[in-house]
């Protein structure tokens, strides 16, 4: 098996993770919790979203938040942004990339972002232009590349039209993700099988939620193809409020473990994201999904 040397993680904790926990968290508690991942060698921080407060009022605070943290060098701290309001609110707020969004599936993104696929590409078509003319990194992400809540299977030929539109807008990295969970390894190779050839392995990441257990087999394929960049979120929290039976992403210190364990790189300190998963769990007053909280209770 060829296997990269290095993995870059991105940790979406703070933004996926904690847009689907009911319990309002306080701008402090997010702040103090962001400034621990940072100290923990991720280098990259997914911190918000300048969506509307509304749809998902936990993430209501992303200016105060990108506020009151402490920025260490060498970090990226980015946001999700949905559209025009969305990108001048993260723009103020100084983040240093920003996120567009959207699915491959025609029901999911309606039901998440209230518009058709087709009316979704100018919106963001102009968002990437402005963020590129302000100087930032754009990262997209492109949801339900597996299955859709709504519609059920989606084709890796319609995850490739979506992302063919992504990638000539200018972003600079596509996310794909498995939002609710669902996909296997030999689904995962169909789709990288499709992709691959039109888009460099260095332009994409993974993003797999782990509802059914599926998510590190399905990241062991991707790195065995080739892909070396992948989003987790501490403590397994996650999920979209706007897919039904969407749950966790996959857990950053399970996958460090995984990854240091077949001597792959990733900067990450694994004691310290303990460490912070502790500290969210006593803020949420519940213990975190994953492996390594569970083996850090019981010792
Ligand atoms: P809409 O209602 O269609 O928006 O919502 P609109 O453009 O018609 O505007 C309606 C009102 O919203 C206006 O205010 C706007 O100013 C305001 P009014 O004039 O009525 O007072 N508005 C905003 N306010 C604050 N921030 C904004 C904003 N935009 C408009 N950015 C919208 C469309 C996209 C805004 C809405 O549907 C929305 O916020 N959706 C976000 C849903 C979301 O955050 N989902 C979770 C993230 S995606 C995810 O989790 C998947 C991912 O993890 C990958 C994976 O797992 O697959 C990334
Ligand atoms: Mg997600």
């Amino acid at each position: 098996m060829k296997l990269p040397k290095t993995v870059k993680i991105k940790e979406v904790g703070p933004r996926d993770g904690l847009q689907n926990e009911n319990q309002q968290i306080s701008t402090e508690n997010k702040t103090a919790w962001i400034n621990q991942l940072s100290e923990s060698g991720l280098s990259y921080i997914e911190v918000s979203s300048f969506v509307h407060p509304k749809w998902i009022p936990q993430l209501a605070d992303a200016a105060a938040v990108l506020a009151s943290i402490e920025r260490k060098p060498g970090i990226t701290y980015a946001a999700l942004v949905p559209n025009m309001k969305g990108l001048e609110g993260a723009l103020s707020a100084g983040v240093d990339e920003v996120s567009v969004f959207m699915s491959a599936s025609e029901a999911h993104n309606k039901n998440n972002i209230n518009k058709t696929i087709e009316d979704t590409y100018p919106v963001l078509e102009e968002v990437v232009k402005e963020a590129k003319s302000a100087g930032k990194t754009v990262r997209g992400y492109l949801s339900t590349v597996i299955a859709c809540p709504y519609e059920g299977e989606v084709s890796p030929e319609q995850v490739k039209r979506v992302a063919d539109r992504l990638f000539t807008m200018g972003i600079d990295e596509l996310s794909l993700g498995d939002t609710i969970g669902v996909g296997v390894p030999t689904q995962v190779e169909k789709l990288l099988e499709e992709l691959l050839p039109a888009f460099a392995a260095e332009k994409l990441a993974m993003h797999f939620h782990d509802t059914r257990g599926t998510a590190l087999a399905n990241i062991l394929k991707s790195l065995e193809m080739g892909i070396t960049t992948f989003d987790s979120a501490l403590g397994g929290l996650g999920g979209c409020p706007y897919a039904k039976g969407a749950s966790g992403n996959v857990a950053t210190e399970d996958l460090i473990y995984m990854l240091s364990g077949m001597g792959i790189e990733t900067g990450v300190n694994l004691d310290q994201l303990v460490e912070a998963g502790a500290f969210m769990e006593s803020i949420l007053g519940k213990p975190l999904n994953s492996r390594q909280m569970d083996i850090s209770r019981r010792t």
